[in-house]
């Protein structure tokens, strides 16, 4: 599997909200861009292939799961051009579903072998962009304050001096969050690991729509523990504020961040422009100045030195064919909407 075959290469040695009205979308130089990362990296990707290629762009940030929908209700009359970021089991359901469409990059072989994974999983329509595990960061002051043991593994989460103090996202909404499922599941069986999660909501505080933003509550001592990709609390713990990220004990999942063309998309010539554009090394190292720590896909893009160390985690042999296909991602969510999230606190 891809995991195996990329930590034995060595590869981790290591909006402004646009109104799609405002930007028509047939115009020459037009392109709509649906982006699934954090709002800094979006601005920051935006604006760069603006500035080096004179096409305007229309940028809307979304979590991956809201992304997948809107291109699901607009597949009748497509709005957006290019998907770029957020998880990849999302992008591999879209791409199942005929909803972005097959493209092959000459900058595919500069790649490392996990975005190619993703590209052939999901039989061209989607591409890896970035590489991230799943964790979690905590407050230390919180903990201290709780009088409990630092939190190490999944299983510590599980605390009841925890109650109502952990965050995650909805993963109906979050890719994030869906990515947790998937590992919980993978990790530790389907069985034990809904157990996990209905015993985990009796600790979580809310579910909330983004999947990053459990970080920042948790940065904030609003919470506890966010649940969250590590990458996204180290954004936190590098600016000195009072979090830990973890890599859990029992081990974890990992994301391929990636990139897909919308299938009708009107600026077709655009897209593709893009497409090739945000593969190079020069468009990957936007991503650390924009606070944004995920390990990028190509072979010689920088990977930033604040990048979680992901060849000394304890890493699951994610399964993106059957967690990204859509039979499987729409019975997990209905099972989890009916199993754990209706269930009483
Ligand atoms: O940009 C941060 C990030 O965690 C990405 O690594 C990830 O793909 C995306 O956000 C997921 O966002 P959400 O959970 O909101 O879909």
């Amino acid at each position: 599997m891809q995991t195996k075959s990329w930590l034995k290469a060595g590869l981790f040695a290591a909006v402004a909200t646009a109104s799609f009205a405002a930007v028509p979308a047939r115009a020459q130089g037009a392109l709509v861009m649906y982006c699934g990362v954090q709002e800094e990296w979006c601005r920051a990707m935006s604006t760069a292939f603006e500035k080096d290629t004179g096409i305007k762009v229309a940028m809307t940030r979304k979590s991956a799961g809201e992304i997948y929908a809107q291109l699901k209700a607009e597949s009748a009359n497509p709005r957006g051009d290019i998907w770029w970021g957020g998880t990849g089991d999302p992008h591999l359901q879209a791409a199942e579903e005929g909803l972005t469409q097959e493209y092959e990059s000459p900058v595919n072989k500069d790649l490392n072998d996990w975005a190619i994974s993703q590209w052939t999983a999901a039989k061209k329509r989607s591409i890896g962009i970035y590489a991230g595990a799943l964790g979690f960061g905590f407050n230390t002051q919180q903990i201290k304050q709780k009088g409990i043991p630092e939190p190490k593994c999944w299983a510590d989460l599980l605390n009841a001096k925890l109650k109502d103090d952990v965050q995650v996202a909805d993963p109906n909404s979050s890719g994030t969050a869906y990515n947790l499922l998937a590992t919980v599941v993978q990790l530790m069986g389907e069985d034990k690991g809904f157990e996990y999660l209905k015993a985990l909501h009796k600790n979580i505080s809310q579910y909330t729509k983004s999947g990053a933003a459990p970080a920042k509550a948790a940065s904030l001592g609003e919470t506890a523990v966010g649940i969250v990709f590590i990458h996204d609390a180290v954004v936190f713990a590098v600016q000195g504020d009072p979090i830990k990220p973890v890599a859990p004990c029992e081990g974890t999942g990992y994301e391929i961040g990636s990139m897909s063309i919308v299938k009708g998309a009107r600026n077709l010539d655009n897209a593709k422009k893009f497409y090739d554009w945000a593969l190079t090394p020069a468009a990957q190292a936007l991503a650390a100045p924009a606070k944004s720590y995920q390990v990028p896909s190509n072979k010689n893009a920088p990977v930033p030195a604040q990048s979680p160390k992901m060849s000394e985690m304890k890493l699951i042999n994610y399964d993106f064919v059957k967690y990204g296909s859509s039979a499987e991602r729409n019975r997990l969510l209905a099972k989890w909407d009916k199993e754990v999230k209706a269930l009483p606190k």
